[in-house]
């Protein structure tokens, strides 16, 4: 897009991103450099698939690094590390960023990694994992980098669908009340697996030094190896090949390997940064999440590096490192001009400092925005934000398979008038649709399910890795012709989307996507379990957290064996699952609801828990397990 976009007004601007939608991909694609600009834009020849700029190849870590070198901003910060809980800070610019990408790139071929090859990268938020994303970029090798709150089982879930030829980890990770060593997690992950990478190369921290074995290198040497030494340049990539695999959460316990293409990827993201979030060059933006969700892959990563602006790794909480002072400080350090999280952060900043108090101690003249994703953001937390911090706070909505908002108030173009719950209007590209059961469009304040008419725009999943038919089944097939996003909500009269909530059975705990099916699947895996179901309830501080109702097998003595049980199966949870599945509340129950065909109603007793009072589905089993559940949801 050109500068001008901030000009003209955003109504114009979205109907030509529908009307022509090449013409408008292709401008776009000018602030990406291309090694084989892109001739053709949209590749439409084979619905439901489609591929943007198809025969042009880039690389994607040399838009991200090199590029920026070249320009002339080697000494600019390309990274602040900030880390409150490990006491320690560290920048690397944009000159040291290439050295270390180059090396690390160089080291990966050492081990004999090749283009097209995964790399499963399992690290704490250290600068160390982003320049092992990038030095994947460099080859053209295919990172998938995997959540550190997750438990063995995920890990070796992904390691054995992406079956990666090295994995790059961490001795271990820090959280604020314990050191989680990562390695013991690998091995054990690796000897779930079916997979069998051919090295791990573990970063060793201070905090927890790991014990290495045959198949493991340590960080520093594989650092200073002669292939390292050597380095790699950015090879070319074909623009629809794939720059990472993302696993994100279905219903069920396996995870969905999101494949993300280079080209589309790349023009997307550049373009967000100027159009939505208002970030130039030079400026610095700090996302609070993780590299281990979209958001951190997006906007800790890729966008701010493509963009040569500088990127805040932050590796602590928004309260307790040490107080909800922590983001306010970052703020003030490094002259933030966004931040980007997730609302549970705010509703926990708020809960420790109501009055905003600690926010009188730090200057934040140069802060301009605050953009909050990752789950609904309530009116409450958006009235406390935009009081506190009396900027725009702004609301977008996406998910991993989008990579990109789908909706957003496009303050690089013109800041839309705000209504709390709403993340504003349906983003550039996106033809948002909102559908009765029936696949007719529901009219204007009706609540349907949101779906986006194919094709979506650049950037967005083409497929799942070595899946295209579970792409179409999961995504496609609801609605011929129209993507499902999984949420539901309603377009009001003037355009605004309204998110109600999944309308599957996936969860969002503190904006963390979580699947029912692992939950469940790990309860299922105790010996006293005959059945459970597990559903999301509402959360003050997270939004939403698991419940899990379980019934036992015939025999086993619910009075004088339950509290055993509910113990062993918290601690089961957190064990195959990870703890960010924050399984607190398990009841023994005498039976599930069911629809004849053996559906568990999972989504009826979520709305009981809720305290609402759900229609009973025509198609259940028998009412009366339904009614028997009542005041054990509603906790009467
Ligand atoms: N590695 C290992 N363990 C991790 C982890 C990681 N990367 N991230 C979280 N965990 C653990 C935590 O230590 C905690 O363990 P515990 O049960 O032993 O205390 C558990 O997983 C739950 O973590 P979390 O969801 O962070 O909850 P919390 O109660 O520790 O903190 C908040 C509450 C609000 C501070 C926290 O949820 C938060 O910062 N939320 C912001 C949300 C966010 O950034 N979402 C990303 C999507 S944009
Ligand atoms: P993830 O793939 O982890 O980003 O999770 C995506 C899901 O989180 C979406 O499908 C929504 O259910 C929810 N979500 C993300 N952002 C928002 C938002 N701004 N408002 C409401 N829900 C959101």
């Amino acid at each position: 897009m050109s500068d001008g976009a901030s000009t003209a007004a955003y109504s114009d601007i979205y109907r030509r991103s529908l009307s022509d939608p090449e013409g408008f991909w292709r401008e776009a694609a000018a602030d990406i450099d291309w090694i084989t600009p892109p001739e053709r834009i949209l590749d439409d020849s084979n619905p439901p698939f489609y591929r943007w700029y198809p025969g042009a190849v880039l690389n994607v870590c040399h838009n991200a690094v090199d590029r920026h070198v070249d320009a002339g901003r080697g000494d600019q910060a390309a990274i602040h590390y900030d880390s409150p809980v490990t006491g320690s800070k560290r920048t690397v610019t944009y000159a040291e960023l290439l050295e270390q990408v180059r090396a690390v790139a160089g080291g990966l071929k050492g081990l004999g990694v090749e283009q097209g090859d995964r790399v499963v990268i399992y690290m704490p938020m250290v600068p160390e994992a982003v320049v092992a994303m990038l030095a994947c970029a460099r080859i053209g090798a295919v990172h998938s980098v995997v959540f550190g709150g997750f438990a063995p089982q995920e890990l070796a879930a992904r390691i054995d669908d992406a079956a990666p030829r090295v994995v790059l980890s961490a001795s271990c990770g820090v959280e604020p009340s314990r050191v989680v060593p990562y390695k013991p997690f690998l091995d054990e992950a690796i000897k779930r697996s079916d997979h069998q990478p051919e090295h791990c190369v573990i970063l060793q921290r201070d905090q927890l030094r790991a014990e290495l074995g045959e198949r493991d290198l340590d960080w520093d040497e594989f650092f200073s190896s002669e292939s390292a030494r050597a380095g790699a340049d950015c090879v070319p990539v074909a623009s629809t090949d794939p720059l990472y695999i993302l696993y994100t959460s279905g219903t069920t316990g396996k995870p969905k390997g999101i494949y993300r293409d280079s080209g589309g990827y790349a023009v997307a993201l550049r373009w967000s940064m100027k159009n939505l979030y208002d970030i130039s060059p030079g400026e610095t933006m700090f996302t609070a999440s993780d590299i281990g969700w979209v958001v951190g892959h997006s906007y800790i990563v890729y966008a701010p590096l493509l963009t040569g602006a500088t990127t805040i790794l932050y590796e602590g909480k928004p309260i307790g490192t040490p107080d909800a002072g922590a983001f306010w400080r970052v703020i003030e350090e490094y002259g933030v001009s966004a931040l980007f999280t997730a609302p549970t952060a705010f509703r926990a900043i708020k809960k420790e400092d109501a009055d905003g108090a600690l926010l009188k101690g730090y200057d934040l003249s140069g802060f301009r925005t605050l953009y909050l994703a990752g789950e609904r953001l309530d009116p409450d937390t958006y009235e406390w934000a935009s009081a506190r911090l009396g900027v725009p706070v702004i609301d977008n909505w996406w998910q991993t398979e989008t990579g990109w908002p789908i909706a957003c108030n496009p303050k690089g173009i013109e800041l839309l008038p705000i209504k709390p719950g709403s993340p504003t209007v349906a983003v550039c590209g996106y033809d948002v649709r909102i559908l009765d059961p029936q696949g007719n469009e529901a009219p204007a304040g009706t609540e349907g399910a949101i779906c986006i008419r194919l094709p979506m725009p650049p950037g967005t999943l083409p497929t799942l890795w070595q899946d295209d038919e579970r792409y179409v089944s999961s995504y496609l097939s609801a609605f011929p012709g129209h993507y499902l996003t999984g949420d539901g909500g309603y377009l009001d009269e003037g355009g605004y989307l309204f998110v109600m909530g999944r309308t599957d059975d996936v969860l969002n705990v503190a904006g963390h996507r979580l699947s029912t099916g692992s939950i469940e699947a790990a309860l299922a895996g105790h010996e006293a379990v005959a059945e459970c179901a597990v559903i999301g309830v509402h959360d003050d501080l997270k939004g939403q957290v698991p419940r899990a109702l379980v019934v036992l097998k015939s025999g086993i003595d619910a009075q004088s064996e339950g509290e055993r049980i509910r113990a062993e199966l918290v601690t089961r949870v957190r064990a195959e699952v990870g703890p960010v599945a924050a399984l607190h509340q398990v009841d023994i129950v005498g039976g599930l609801p069911k629809t004849r065909s053996g559906k568990i109603l999972r989504k009826t007793m979520r709305e009981m828990a809720d305290g609402a009072n759900p229609a009973v589905p025509a198609t259940i089993e028998d009412a009366s397990v339904l009614e028997a559940l009542g005041p054990v949801l509603r906790g009467s």
